[in-house]
């Protein structure tokens, strides 16, 4: 790599060592390269700043700020990125809000974001942008000149033709894609519905490399599937768990969950499987609990508040139901819980949940697998529409559409044999461990390297502008 790596994602950490998935792989990756990570900053201002701002004190990285105001956030975070492209990529487009404020919010600040990076970037830096809130990124930055290797990187799964007939018109998802170098995926089947997209587009062809010839660009995509640091956590999972309150509260037979509280991943049904599984088990006096730790997320986008109001509900229903006097079937807990407490819960569980409708990886499903005892591991139901469902085959698969039959593979996970789950998790770890996010960040990185200059970029110039 011959300039500094520049890293840019909508969501920068403030604390020293971040927390949460992309964050934390995003972290771990610009420790050992060093550059900068440029990401919004979280309080609004008034007029925002057209430089961007220098935060925190990292040792071997810099972290800076573009600043948003409230209008910016509106239209751009909770508007266009959150209330249009969040439902298209998760197959929800009942739930798309199309304003024109948003779709030019988006791009104002795309555009915005741009010079400010323009005045810190050289030529011969690497720019990898990150996830859906930047998709025109890479136009805005070339029609200012940028003439060096671009990047994206998009952490949710890719949507398919039939789902982006909910997008706007002016959301030309191919032609931003096309002004990046490489455009990295999570899973096969994004890449799949991302050529299916640039074929669809007149006079996209894929060539013999497997690189797609858009007009005059080269765009290389390929699936990197994100990974977790697996040392770091498997040794959080193996210390004891320092508060014994909390050890003595967990019940023998514990089933786990952990998601921001968000419609994709499929809560509500989880919830219902697991009434189902009390309702038929024939041993009443198994006792077991659901823990969900479900973090608030988005609270202002109304498809959040509604997702929120309705998991209290059935939380309620279930353990109303359910629940005995010194038994509390379901913990449904509304906030963020500390890393190294959920690798040692993990490990505690008989069974790990991730049901989700849809998701680009899921990395819960990762670390879960990490956290196991390999002497008596517990068991990983997952979701068929988790990117992590594409490697992890030895996890217990499930629709999350189907109640029954995932409150089947529940009770089939709280009986497995030991011999079935050690062979199953090794299954699991052996891909855990291949595809952790050292090799994620250096695959990707050592394969934007490789991607082929662009020939040239004025075409871009008059097109970025005709449409801001
Ligand atoms: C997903 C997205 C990320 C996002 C994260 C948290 O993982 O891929 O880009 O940062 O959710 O969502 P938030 O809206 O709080 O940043």
């Amino acid at each position: 790599m011959s300039g500094q790596l520049i890293v840019v994602s909508n969501r920068i950490p403030t604390a020293a060592t971040p927390s949460g998935g992309l964050v934390y792989a995003l972290h771990e990756t610009l420790r050992k390269t060093g550059g900068i990570w440029i990401g919004s900053d979280p309080d609004l201002r008034p007029h925002a700043s057209k430089s961007l701002k220098e935060i925190g004190d990292q040792s071997n990285y810099r972290r800076l700020a573009f600043e948003l105001t409230q209008e910016d956030y509106d239209t751009f975070y909770l508007g266009f990125a959150n209330s249009v492209l969040w439902p298209v990529c998760h197959r929800r487009g009942d739930l798309v809000q199309i304003s024109r404020r948003y779709e030019k919010g988006y791009r104002r600040v795309n555009r915005h974001l741009a010079e400010q990076i323009m005045k810190v970037a050289e030529p011969d830096d690497l720019i990898w942008v990150h996830d859906y809130h930047f998709f025109p990124l890479a136009l805005e930055l070339r029609a200012l000149g940028f003439t060096g290797k671009l990047g994206f990187f998009l952490h949710i799964p890719f949507p398919a033709l039939g789902d982006l007939g909910a997008l706007p018109p002016t959301a030309d998802l191919a032609r931003w894609l096309a002004a990046f170098d490489l455009v990295g995926l999570q899973t096969r089947s994004d890449v799949a519905r991302c050529l299916e997209l640039f074929r669809s587009e007149f006079g996209a062809e894929l060539m013999n490399d497997g690189k797609i010839k858009y007009g005059e660009q080269r765009i290389a995509v390929r699936s990197f599937p994100i990974g977790i640091d697996v040392e770091a956590f498997v040794d959080a999972a193996s210390q004891e768990l320092d508060d014994t309150g909390i050890a003595r509260a967990l019940p023998r037979e514990l089933v786990i969950g952990v998601d921001r509280l968000d419609y994709s991943k499929g809560l509500p049904n989880r919830f219902r499987a697991f009434g189902r599984f009390l309702e038929m088990r024939t041993d009443k006096s198994r006792r077991p609990s659901l823990l969900q730790i479900a973090p608030p997320t988005r609270e202002e986008v109304s498809a959040y508040r509604d997702i929120r109001h309705e998991l209290e509900e059935l939380s309620g229903r279930v353990n109303g139901e359910n629940a005995d006097l010194d038994w509390t079937p379901v913990r449904y807990i509304h906030r963020n819980i500390d890393r190294n407490v959920l690798a040692k819960l993990f490990r505690k569980a008989r069974v790990g949940l991730v049901t989700p409708f849809a998701d680009g990886m899921n990395l819960v499903a990762k670390e879960y697998i990490a956290a196991q005892d390999p002497d008596d591991p517990g068991v990983l139901v997952l979701s068929r529409m988790a990117g992590a469902a594409e490697e992890m085959t030895q996890a217990l698969q499930v629709n999350p559409y189907d109640i029954e039959e995932m409150s089947e593979a529940l009770a089939r996970a709280l009986d497995m044999p030991l011999d079935e789950r050690k062979r199953r998790y090794a299954s699991c770890m052996e891909r855990v461990k291949a595809t952790d996010v050292a090799h994620w960040s250096e695959t990707y990185l050592k394969a934007l390297s490789a991607s082929r200059d662009k020939m040239s970029w004025s075409n871009f110039n008059a097109e970025a502008r005709s449409d801001a």
